[in-house]
């Protein structure tokens, strides 16, 4: 029931955003840096990052992982068939040992919910399927379904770090967020 709600805000707040057709709040465009922060509840718009290949939310500088970065993405076109690609966030990471890596959600053949980066298509981690309503991100099924079931959960790897979680709704342990491509204004 809550999460119907959830999403029912969301996939309004879209529309109207369409509708009003304001441009500080749109989509980013193609070819546009941006990157993705996470809100839900106690969870005020942390960044998006790189550790070790997986998706963590959180302050970088506060991850234990051994390859930490801060990530902007970029996307290809507006359709579902586009992926997100992260590279390390330049200004910040001089050090950074991976680039061009695809955001990707666990398939559904995957055992695993953590979210990730991958340079590789493989069947258990589905790199397609994001879109945007507005700054808010959405995923696309083959099947045409749009959902957001993004999760965050406590990891041991650091101070306010995260892990980023999809389609987790029987895990109580795990705080339901939408990502967007906003920065909190009080950050
Ligand atoms: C990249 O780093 C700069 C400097 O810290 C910051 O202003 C910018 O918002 C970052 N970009 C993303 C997409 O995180
Ligand atoms: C980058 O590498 C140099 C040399 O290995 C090291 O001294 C420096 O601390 C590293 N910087 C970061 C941000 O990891
Ligand atoms: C997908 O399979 C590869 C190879 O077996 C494995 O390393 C990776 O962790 C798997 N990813 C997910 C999301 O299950
Ligand atoms: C992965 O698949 C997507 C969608 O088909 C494609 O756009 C992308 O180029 C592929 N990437 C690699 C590294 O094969
Ligand atoms: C990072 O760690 C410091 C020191 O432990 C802590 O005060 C701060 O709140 C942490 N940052 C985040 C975003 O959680």
């Amino acid at each position: 029931m809550f999460r119907l709600f959830v999403y029912c805000t969301i996939l309004c707040l879209g529309a109207s955003v369409y509708a009003s057709g304001v441009v500080s709040r749109s989509a980013p465009a193609v070819g546009e840096e941006f990157g993705l922060y996470a809100y839900g509840e106690s969870v005020g718009g942390l960044s998006l990052f790189y550790a070790d290949g997986k998706a963590m939310i959180g302050d970088p500088a506060n991850s234990t992982a051994s390859t930490t970065s801060s990530v902007y993405f970029e996307r290809s076109s507006e359709s579902s068939d586009s992926t997100f690609v992260a590279n390390p966030n330049g200004t910040t990471n001089a050090n950074a040992s991976w680039s061009d890596e695809m955001l990707y959600i666990p398939s559904s053949s995957s055992s695993s919910h953590e979210m990730g980066f991958t340079s590789t298509n493989m069947t258990n981690e589905t790199t397609t399927g994001f879109i945007f309503y507005g700054q808010w991100l959405m995923v696309k099924s083959e099947s045409g379904d749009i959902s957001s079931s993004f999760y965050v959960e406590e990891s041991s790897q650091g101070d306010g770090i995260y892990s980023l979680l999809w389609d987790v709704s029987d895990d109580t342990s795990a705080i339901p967020v939408s990502l967007r491509s906003v920065k909190p204004s009080t950050a």
